[in-house]
């Protein structure tokens, strides 16, 4: 009998195998599986980019552009993030890590050859935009949860209508996938919008917080699908741009961060009032949210 089904209680032995059975899944779910570092590029100063392929020889790890999985850094612990590379290429794993505390300074110092451990994906993607025109807006490292959707889009370019991309930082020093940015404005099939708070003496683009380069994104239909990543406080406001432009609440999307432990459900420590981010989660219709941001209940 396998040790998970011990803590059932019950006389039933058709209800204590069941049980067995959902937990012997669960922990099979949760459990870590190995992978190496393949590359690092170094982003910004506190701010890489890592590649991981999997080290038991098992299947790639698929995923939905706005997933997350959980990075087990052994012996330190364990975080979730956000999957940064190309859903077409799932052989190779990649996310983009900022330093800000114990576990992802650990990500951060990671070189090729180290091995980790990652379980996932989990949670909800990106809605599907065939067929309308595709907003996106990012501040500071959000623009690495809406990566997965941008190349998607730009690997099927004729599938969408319009394409813009409204991103802003703190300052130049801060802007994630610099070269990516300029190989994306260069195609001529993407509007790239780019703005920083504070520039520098060599910084010849916009000045000042994203929310006007919203108005510049064009729209060619009626029906826009629009998804924001970024501090909580910038999404509400860039949501009530997009509205003000006629963008219906509920074809706007946000991904939400909050503490998270299991990753799947089980723990609560990611509550967001009725919803579970790791699982209703990460990415939410605006509409459903809204309110709940508005007066930061969680
Ligand atoms: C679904 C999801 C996707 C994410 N994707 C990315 C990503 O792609 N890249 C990335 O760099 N980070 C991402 N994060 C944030 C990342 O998980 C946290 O930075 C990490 O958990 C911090 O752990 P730590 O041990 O390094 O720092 P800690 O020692 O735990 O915390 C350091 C500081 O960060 C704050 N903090 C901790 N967790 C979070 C959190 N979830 N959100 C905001 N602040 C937090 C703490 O309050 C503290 O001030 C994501 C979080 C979630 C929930
Ligand atoms: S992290 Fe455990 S329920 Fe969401």
């Amino acid at each position: 009998m396998p040790e998970s089904s011990y803590l059932i209680c019950t006389e039933s032995p058709d209800v204590t195998q069941a049980a067995a059975v959902a937990l012997a899944g669960l922990h099979e779910e949760m459990l870590p599986r190995p992978f190496r570092v393949r590359s690092k590029r170094m982003e910004t100063i506190d701010t890489v980019t890592l590649e991981f392929e999997a080290a038991d020889g098992g299947p790639p790890l698929s995923f939905q552009p706005g997933q997350f999985t959980m990075l087990y850094v052994f012996g330190v612990g364990e975080v979730p993030l956000s999957i940064s590379g190309d859903p077409e290429a799932p052989g190779v794993l990649a996310h983009t890590v900022r330093a800000v505390g114990a576990v992802t300074n650990a990500i951060c110092a990671l070189v090729p050859g180290d091995s980790i451990g990652i379980r996932g994906p989990y949670g909800t993607g990106w809605p599907h935009a065939q067929g309308k025109d595709l907003l996106i807006i990012a501040g500071g490292i959000g623009l690495a949860p809406v990566r997965p959707l941008i190349l998607n889009a730009l690997a099927h370019r004729d599938e969408y209508f319009c394409v813009g991309l409204a991103y802003g930082s703190r300052s130049p020093g801060e802007l994630l996938y610099t070269s990516e940015l300029e190989a994306w404005n260069a195609r001529g099939d993407i509007n790239v919008q780019v703005t920083v708070d504070h520039g520098n003496p060599t910084w010849r683009g916009d000045i000042g917080v994203v929310t006007p380069l919203v108005r510049r994104l064009r729209c060619e239909t009626d029906d826009t699908i629009a998804v924001i990543c970024g501090p909580e406080v910038m999404m509400r406001v860039v949501a009530r741009a997009l509205e003000d432009r006629g963008i219906a609440s509920n074809n706007i999307y946000v991904s939400l961060e909050r503490n998270m432990e299991c990753g799947i459900g089980l723990c609560g420590h990611c509550q967001f009032g009725k919803d579970f981010v790791c699982t209703d989660g990460p990415v939410f219709p605006y509409a459903d949210v809204a309110y709940r941001l508005g007066i930061g209940a969680q």
